[in-house]
């Protein structure tokens, strides 16, 4: 579900006609939906009702401030992997204590900024190592203050999604062994500032069956049986994230699938006082954006029909690095050729009245990897047009990148009728300007 909708044969966000933002604020452009983002959350607690669990937000998916800032005042607390993603979390407004923070490499500096009295240590550290515990100890002790850890464990359990992505098996960097975490908990009693009380796994993204979180659930009550008549106490359970979008209409489950599922395993141990906790980010935000791009040509070679725009794998890595496919369209495409719905085989408002014919829609970046949709049913653009690419909120912006020298595009939120610039455009002065400085110095 999402607020980007065709009216009379143009794209709009909630209550504002798409087109007149490119005009007013140029492309490429992130387009956010924020009653999107509210709903997404809405419907998440609703799902898992049961369970009360506390949501953290992935910040990695897409860390924009005023994007946090909503979801901080929807009560919703932030997942961060580095010591940026708490610092964004924390100008967002989110309570350090409702921050959680992972991460394999985290330094001693990143442990310590965490953990800063001044600012309020961060509500919980989900440790990736065997080391890291008597780390964070450390680290607590010298600033004076008491650190809550929860352990990922990696329970090897494949989530069925792209290798690059898949995290929860023995061939994957994160996490500790699964039956390595009783000898965790064991080393982890003598530890003075840390509190060892919590277990965490995240198995991949995007998990598009329900199935690998059945599994998971399965082994970590297991493990906290096994842990509980250890006498180690387990108060916290966080499944992770890696819920699925709709990157073709219909195409994920919905939040209430995946508790269908879950929350009969989980329900009793959440009355009896266990804190479930989820890390959400892609479902949250992916079909709340979209990638707006202008065509500047359109070049034809004796195979192929290229749609060449304004920016491609440097603003959207994801087709480039995992193949993904994200429906594109153009944003005034007439009524005759509006998709009945974002599927990469378009049936059309105006039936056969407009042709389809495919298309690659590329970037302007200086190799062949500079793709945002290959082969695809497009109806005929003409340069100038503007393409939306949708379902690009998710790990859209936030792994954008200024590969030879391209500026990173802005981002706007609508909310109804309202627009908010929430990250101007960067300028050649931000890119360069750093550069030329040091050589002035
Ligand atoms: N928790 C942990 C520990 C994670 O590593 C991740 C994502 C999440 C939560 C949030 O997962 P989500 O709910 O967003 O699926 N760049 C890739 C996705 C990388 C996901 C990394 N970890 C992409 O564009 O598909």
């Amino acid at each position: 579900m999402d607020h980007f909708e065709y009216r009379a044969g143009e794209l709009w966000a909630d209550g504002v006609r798409v087109g007149g933002l490119v005009d007013r604020f140029g492309s490429p452009l992130y387009l956010y939906a924020a009653r999107t983002i509210d709903d997404h959350i809405a419907r998440f607690k609703a799902a898992f009702e049961a369970l009360d669990p506390e949501i953290h937000y992935a910040v990695k998916a897409c860390g924009n401030l005023a994007i946090l800032q909503r979801l901080a005042g929807l009560g919703v607390g932030a997942d961060a992997v580095s010591i940026g993603e708490v610092e964004r979390a924390r100008l967002a407004g989110v309570p350090s204590e409702r921050i959680v923070m992972a991460g394999v490499a985290k330094t001693d500096d990143e442990m310590a900024a965490a953990l800063d009295p001044a600012r309020g240590p961060i509500g919980r550290f989900n440790i990736e190592s065997e080391r890291e515990p008597a780390r964070v100890d450390a680290i607590a002790g010298r600033l004076g203050v008491r650190a809550t850890a929860s352990l990922r464990v990696n329970p090897d359990i494949d989530a069925h999604t792209h290798a690059y992505t898949t995290t929860g098996t023995n061939a994957n960097k994160f996490g500790v062994p699964i039956e390595r975490a009783e000898a965790v908990f064991e080393a982890a009693r003598s530890l003075r500032h840390l509190e060892l009380d919590g277990l965490h796994v995240h198995l991949g993204s995007p998990i598009q069956t329900i199935e690998p979180y059945e599994r998971a659930t399965r082994a970590l009550l297991a493990l906290i049986d096994r842990l509980e008549a250890r006498g180690d106490a387990v108060r916290s359970l966080s499944l992770g994230g890696g819920f699925a979008a709709d990157y073709e209409s219909g195409q994920a489950p919905w939040a209430k699938d995946y508790a269908r599922a879950i929350v009969p395993l989980l329900e009793d141990r959440a009355r009896a006082g266990l804190r479930i906790a989820f890390e959400p980010g892609r479902t949250i935000m992916a079909s709340a954006g979209v990638l707006l791009v202008r065509v500047i040509d359109v070049k034809r070679t004796p195979t192929k029909r290229f749609l060449i725009c304004d920016a491609g794998m440097n603003a959207l890595t994801r087709p480039a690095l995992y193949g993904a496919r994200h429906f594109v369209w153009p944003i005034e495409p007439g009524l005759d050729a509006t998709p009945t719905a974002r599927t990469f085989e378009p049936a059309l408002a105006g039936g056969d009245a407009i042709a389809v014919e495919p298309a690659d829609v590329v970037g302007p970046l200086c190799e062949s990897s500079d793709v945002l949709a290959v082969d695809r049913k497009l109806p005929p653009v003409e340069p100038g047009a503007v393409l939306a690419v949708f379902t690009s909120g998710a790990y859209g912006m936030s792994m954008s990148t200024t590969l030879n020298d391209r500026p990173r595009p802005a981002e706007v939120l609508v909310d109804g009728d309202q627009t908010r610039l929430i990250r101007p455009r960067q300028t050649l002065d931000e890119l360069l300007g750093p550069e030329v400085r040091a050589l002035d110095a």
